[in-house]
């Protein structure tokens, strides 16, 4: 429901990281110490995400008010709860990213690893301001647990070696940045917040840290996203993460709404396989607050509206084709929907093209993930010469075997999460068109970089 009288929404907050480095932990962290301080209003349960409300970040910061002084006027944040790259990727905008804001989870023993760069990437590319969590603080051989205790607290009870470990630890990372062109540092430690990325050390076990991570997160994003943040009365804007099958409703699709109010009955506009889809809500669905499911069915509620931010699940007749990381758009009348068709189809085609230049052939699942691979692939230097959504197909290889006369290192098909077509393969086998096949980004172009270095060997 609208949050009432107030002027800024949800910063959208997305969680990024190596492989157990402990996202979905953290997650789960927070969420429970948010149920926990459900006498200060607890948590509202979204679709793929979910809202800790300004009373109980000021609750579980209360500790620290001598130090962090929140006094908050966003109405809390919205957690995108799957996180991954490939769904930051399809939190796609047009010159960025629905996320407003990152966590950047490090394990701290471990420290930087290949999907951590990959993730500093992607947040470099959009341009999201982000902070590390520098997680699992307890695993510092002889770290002795408070648990749910600010970091500044729980530090101060540590013997000297383990505050010396975790001080080698931080530098560590603090390092890495730097050689990444980011600086950082100890959150204890910034003056401007503007200047350098804040670390702040956190269990998502013990929950120690967890009080400063969520005050600082408000703190930044209320600070300094304030324009962005903005409540806006209009129709919806959104984008779409997935597209699935669900019984009584066929195909629907879970979008995140990022500025203004989505109605049921709204005509919506939506980016599609064939060009751009109009068609009007049916209905909009939640998930069921947990004290009422009873049975599967009823794990979903119907409403009659959401404001943003919020994750929703959209039920409309006709969404079967839609695109996955493609922008979805309310219209208030039959005008404004032929414009913002018109727009979104000039959004899709950017993405999805053809040159008359050489350069590789990329396919991949969704608008997000052959966005990000084209500007990872620019990045380095790579042309591309077709991008387009869907399986490999004869047509594309015989694309790259005309490319591959003129340039064979770049006559290929970088193909990420989409099949290959049985007559792809077989005209890739008789033309000699190599097709890489990956379902993590950063490994797909990897592979690719790597046979070039070998061929040329
Ligand atoms: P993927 O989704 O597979 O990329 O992993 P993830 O980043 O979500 O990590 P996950 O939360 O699944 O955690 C991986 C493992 O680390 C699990 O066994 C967690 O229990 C453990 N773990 C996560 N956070 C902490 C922590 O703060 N301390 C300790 N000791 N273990 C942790
Ligand atoms: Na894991
Ligand atoms: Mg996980």
């Amino acid at each position: 429901t609208r949050p009432g009288g107030r002027r800024l929404r949800q910063p959208i907050v997305v969680v990024l990281g190596h492989v157990d480095h402990g996202k979905t932990t953290l997650l789960d962290k927070i969420r429970r110490t948010a149920v926990a301080a459900k006498e200060a209003g607890g948590i509202t349960q979204h679709i793929g995400a979910s809202i800790v409300p300004a009373e109980v970040i000021e609750k579980v910061a209360e500790p620290l008010k001598k130090v962090i002084p929140v006094k908050l006027v966003i109405p809390g944040l919205l957690f995108i709860d799957t996180p991954g790259h490939e769904l930051f990727s399809n939190l796609r905008r047009r010159g960025g990213s629905v996320a407003d804001f990152a966590i950047l989870v490090v394990d701290i023993m471990e420290g930087f690893k290949p999907q951590t760069y990959e993730a500093l990437e992607l947040l470099k590319e959009r341009r999201v301001p982000f902070l590390i969590a520098a997680n699992k603080i307890d695993r510092i051989p002889g770290w002795k647990p408070h648990p749910d205790a600010p970091f500044i607290e729980t530090i101060r009870k540590q013997d000297p070696k383990v505050r010396e470990i975790l001080e080698q630890r931080v530098y560590e990372i603090v390092g890495k940045m730097y050689e990444a062109g980011l600086p950082a540092e100890l959150f204890t430690r910034i003056k401007d917040f503007r200047k350098k990325i804040a670390i702040v050390p956190v269990s998502a076990r013990t929950g120690e840290g967890i009080p400063e991570l969520l005050a600082v997160l408000a703190g930044l994003t209320q600070t300094y996203l304030r324009d962005r943040l903005r409540y806006a009365e209009g129709p919806a804007k959104g984008v779409v993460l997935e597209v699935k099958e669900m019984q009584g409703f066929g195909t629907v699709v879970d979008a995140v709404i990022y500025e203004g109010v989505l109605k049921k009955e709204d005509i919506i506009v939506v980016g599609g396989r064939e060009g751009p889809i109009v068609t009007r809500v049916r209905a909009l669905l939640m998930p069921a607050p947990l004290q009422d499911i009873r049975s599967r069915e009823a794990r979903f509620v119907q409403v009659d509206r959401v404001y943003a931010a919020a994750g929703v699940r959209i039920a409309a007749p006709g969404l079967d084709d839609v695109i996955a990381g493609s922008p979805i758009y309310a219209a208030e009348n039959e005008e404004q929907a032929r414009r913002l068709m018109e727009a979104v189809q000039r959004e899709i085609e950017e993405l999805r093209f053809r040159t008359e230049n050489i350069g590789v052939v990329v396919k991949a699942d969704t608008l997000g993930t052959l966005e990000a691979l084209v500007e990872a692939l620019r990045r380095r230097g790579v042309p591309v010469r077709l991008a387009d959504i869907g399986p490999v197909s004869r047509s594309d290889v015989l694309d790259a075997a005309v490319t591959r006369k003129i340039d064979p290192y770049l006559g290929v098909v970088l193909a990420f999460n989409v099949k290959v077509l049985p007559e792809a393969e077989e005209e890739a086998a008789r033309a000699g068109v190599r097709i890489f096949r990956e379902s993590v980004i950063y490994k797909l172009i990897e592979d690719y970089e790597e046979w070039v270095k070998s061929e040329k060997e």
